[in-house]
């Protein structure tokens, strides 16, 4: 069965989608057969995947598939979770009543964090959501916060600055989850493909995208790590 991850933040537009198909590039070149569920009635990620084909720019290993009530992605969950390594769900931007069947599907929620007060507002309604799915179902869901779309100046920011110690005290409160090390960058390159350019990882290496890709692996490599079934780091404990 596959294992599911999730990206999940109330705020729009905070970069789940952009997440989705970074990641799910990196997965699919490390050679995991990965399923896409487009559970946002906007169709975003669906929309990147038509102009993918469109454009005969379908990745290696990589499936899209639409499902945006519990009923569906349940069903598509049944239906292909045994062809599939992974299957990541991207949420829409709102807080939806089908945010609980995300959640509650996910071993993994990834929340993309911007620079923003907004956006550090909407991770913690997700770390609250999957905190209270956890007590509630007597699951064991993690949570991890990613710092997107991060500028040298926006490094200078209250906003930004906010954010480690704004996750220190949701762990001390005694909420599960943890804040990443690796942040994305504002690229080019991760708009860009958004185009039908199909995933990161077939783009020509040129500099840009070399950087691009050494700060996707290093986040899939630093998520994998933090899986439900690695143990904590002895920093994470003490962050
Ligand atoms: N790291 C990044 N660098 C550059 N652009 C980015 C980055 N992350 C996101 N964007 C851009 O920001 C916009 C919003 O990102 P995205 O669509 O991924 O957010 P979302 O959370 O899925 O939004 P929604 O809530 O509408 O579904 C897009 O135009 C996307 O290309
Ligand atoms: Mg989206």
């Amino acid at each position: 069965m596959a294992r599911i991850y999730s990206t999940v933040s109330n705020k729009g537009g905070a970069g789940k989608t952009t997440l989705v198909t970074l990641i799910a590039g990196e997965y699919a070149l490390r050679g995991e057969r990965v399923l896409l569920i487009d559970a946002d009635p906007r169709l975003n990620l669906s929309g990147w995947w038509k102009l993918c084909r469109s454009k005969d720019n379908v990745p290696d290993n990589i499936s899209v598939t639409i499902a945006a009530s519990r009923r569906t992605i349940e069903a598509e969950i049944a239906r292909l979770g045994q062809e599939f390594d992974l299957i990541i769900i991207d949420a829409p931007g709102v807080d939806s009543t089908i945010q609980e069947t995300i959640i509650g599907s996910s071993e993994l929620v990834l929340s993309p964090v911007q620079p923003g007060i907004k956006e550090i507002e909407a991770a913690g309604q997700t770390v609250a959501a999957v905190n209270q799915f956890n007590d509630r179902a007597g699951a064991n869901i993690r949570h991890l916060n990613i710092r997107t779309r991060i500028t040298l100046p926006a490094r200078n920011l209250e906003a930004y600055r906010y954010v480690r110690p704004f996750v220190a005290g949701l762990r001390e409160a005694g909420y599960q989850t943890a804040l990443l090390d690796t942040e994305l960058f504002e690229r080019n390159v991760y708009r860009e493909i958004q185009n039908g350019l199909g995933t990161l990882q077939m783009q020509p290496l040129t500099d840009p995208v070399k950087k691009a890709r050494y700060e996707v692996q290093s986040l899939v490599d630093e998520i994998e790590s933090k899986r439900p079934g690695e143990p904590i780091a002895a920093k994470d404990v003490a962050a």
